[in-house]
């Protein structure tokens, strides 16, 4: 799994394809989706297109897209596979993850996926986690997934896949970044083999744009002082001093880009390498501060399936 892949969370069809072409241009081998993005067309179309020009093989790269969270049941696991199959058309994937422990009601209606009651509260279900992963297992068997994980799983949940499984997840994906860093869940995940990708490794800039606009107190990451120095030093950007933070710590990062620029920019962080003091400094900013977030109505936040209960401690 290479350590860098393009994210693409927010990026429509068209620009999909257009980033997912620069990219393996560029030299990515590493394209992160999502059922949920409502691109996989579009980034299936733009490895397709390489793979025509010559330019890459199928197996040069690697994919992952998601199961989304209304599909949380045995029974539909398949239903979102295949469809997820069907749009990207490229063959297998490379990993498939469960995008959330948590699951809305099960649903065939895209323009509604965070269904609530006449009260505004989300229709939620209780999700069997050990089904849902069975079925999961079932796809690598079948061929058409290389490998499995989860996103967005809290050590508890992990660990009740890794007690009640065959196929141990390969990869946990979550929110990461120098204000949230979630060492104790990452050291826990390398413990036990499972590997371990950062999503919002830029601290989701664009949102925290909006949120000052709107008059918030918020940080965004790409400006934290500490990083000055380091810039200044390596002569880098503050996106790749923290990109390399994180790559260091055996994270793999996928910062979403469209702007080629940027794209290539997150590519370079191969030819630096931040100290030990450098990387002790930054894990000093640790704020446990998470930028992307559910839904949190009443019923998100009461269901035994919530990651980020009190209960939990990380
Ligand atoms: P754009 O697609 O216009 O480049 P994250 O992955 O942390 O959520 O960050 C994604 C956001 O950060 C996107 O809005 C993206 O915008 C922006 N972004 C990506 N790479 C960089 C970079 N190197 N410097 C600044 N902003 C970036």
């Amino acid at each position: 799994m290479p350590l860098v892949g393009l994210g693409t969370l927010h990026a429509t069809d068209d620009e999909t394809t257009a980033a997912v072409e620069a990219a393996i241009d560029m030299g990515y081998r590493h394209i992160d989706t999502a059922y949920l993005y409502f691109n996989e067309a579009g980034v299936g179309r733009g490895i397709r297109n390489k793979i025509a020009q010559g330019v890459i093989k199928r197996e040069d790269i690697f994919l992952t897209t998601k199961l989304p969270h209304t599909h949380l049941t045995p029974e539909r696991v398949h239903v979102a596979l295949e469809k997820s199959l069907a749009r990207l058309d490229i063959g297998y994937i490379d990993l498939y993850l469960m995008h959330s422990p948590l699951g809305f009601l099960p649903t065939e209606d895209e323009t509604n996926l965070y269904p609530t009651d006449a009260q505004g509260n989300h229709l939620i279900h209780d999700v069997d986690h050990k089904a849902v992963w069975r079925e999961m297992e079932k796809a690598v068997e079948s061929g058409k997934v290389r490998s499995i994980g989860v996103s967005n799983f809290n050590r508890r949940q992990i660990q009740f896949i890794l007690d009640n499984s065959t196929i141990k997840p390969a990869n946990l994906q979550i929110e990461c970044h120098i204000y949230y860093q979630q060492k104790e869940l990452v050291n826990y995940c390398h413990s036990k083999g499972i590997s371990v990708s950062g999503y919002g490794p830029l601290g989701n800039p664009g949102l925290m744009a909006k949120l000052k606009a709107a008059g918030k107190q918020v940080t965004n990451v790409l400006d934290e002082p500490t990083l000055q120095p380091l810039m200044k030093k390596y002569n880098k950007s503050a996106a790749q001093i923290l990109l390399r933070w994180e790559i260091q710590r055996d994270i793999i990062v996928i910062p979403k880009s469209t702007n080629p620029k940027r794209m290539q920019e997150n590519l370079d962080i191969f030819d630096f390498k931040l100290t030990a003091e450098e990387m002790d400094n930054i894990a000093k900013l640790d704020q446990k501060l998470r930028v992307y977030a559910l839904p949190f109505s009443k019923n998100v936040l009461e269901s035994k399936d919530f990651p980020w209960g009190p209960n939990d401690p990380y």
